[in-house]
């Protein structure tokens, strides 16, 4: 097998250009879309990340996953802090997963729980995303919907722990490719990959159906 992170990269690819063009992203980053929406996905960014999160200290000593948990990663204070700024103090009363959401994060939970390996696929698939094209998506934010430069709204885009992205992202592909797994493990961690990003597409679909272009 070649580097696993390349394996990994080049295995997502194709569903990683369905989930940049997904009707929702496209209207969303094309500004085509009022910031209800950007309000209504943040939602559910905290559903997922509380179910990554929470497993942050059962895990971090995990042979498997615990390398990849790092303090200067974590979301979940951020995204509370942007929902109390776009819907304001009783952002929790308002809060509800869609039902892809509640099945994504319940995955989440459940690998977290069961098999390390998989929660490193949903790790893998949500982190170093948001450290890449989620750096374009809090540009068009901040331009569409008047957000302070990665201040309140967008501060789940800005990792303020972390000074260099790109050596960060190459620290952690060496940690993807040192990871304690066989051939067959690496290959069920891809699998799972390819499941996150289907988790994702359909929490898209449904943010989609909620937020229709009426023209
Ligand atoms: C419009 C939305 C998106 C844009 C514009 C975007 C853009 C990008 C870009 C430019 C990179 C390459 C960074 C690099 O080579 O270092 C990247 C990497 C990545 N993106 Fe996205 N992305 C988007 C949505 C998503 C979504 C929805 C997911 C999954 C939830 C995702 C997961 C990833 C991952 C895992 C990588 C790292 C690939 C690797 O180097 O192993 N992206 N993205």
């Amino acid at each position: 097998m070649d580097a696993f992170s390349t394996v990994i990269r080049v295995a997502s690819h194709e569903q990683h250009t369905e989930a940049e063009t997904s009707t929702f992203m496209s209207d969303l980053l094309g500004g085509r879309l009022g910031v209800d929406a950007y309000t209504r996905y943040t939602e559910q960014l905290w559903f997922v990340y509380r179910a990554l999160e929470d497993a942050a200290e059962s895990l971090k000593d995990d042979a498997v996953a615990g390398p990849f948990i790092r303090p200067e990663l974590m979301r979940v204070a951020e995204i509370e802090r942007d929902l109390a700024h776009l819907v304001g103090p009783d952002w929790r009363e308002n809060a509800v997963a869609l039902p892809a959401t509640r099945a994504y994060a319940d995955r989440v939970a459940q690998c977290a729980a069961e098999w390390p390996g998989g929660y490193v696929a949903h790790h893998y698939t949500r982190y170093l995303g948001d450290l890449s094209g989620g750096q374009i998506i809090r540009d068009k934010a901040e331009r569409t919907w008047g957000f302070e430069r990665k201040g309140d709204g967008v501060r789940f885009y800005v990792f303020a722990d972390i000074s260099n992205p790109a050596a960060f992202k190459r620290t952690y592909r060496e940690l993807l490719d040192a990871i304690a797994a066989d051939d067959l493990e690496k290959q069920r961690i891809i699998d799972e990959c390819k499941r996150a990003f289907d988790f994702n597409g359909a929490v898209f679909r449904e943010l989609g159906e909620q937020f229709p272009l009426s023209a």
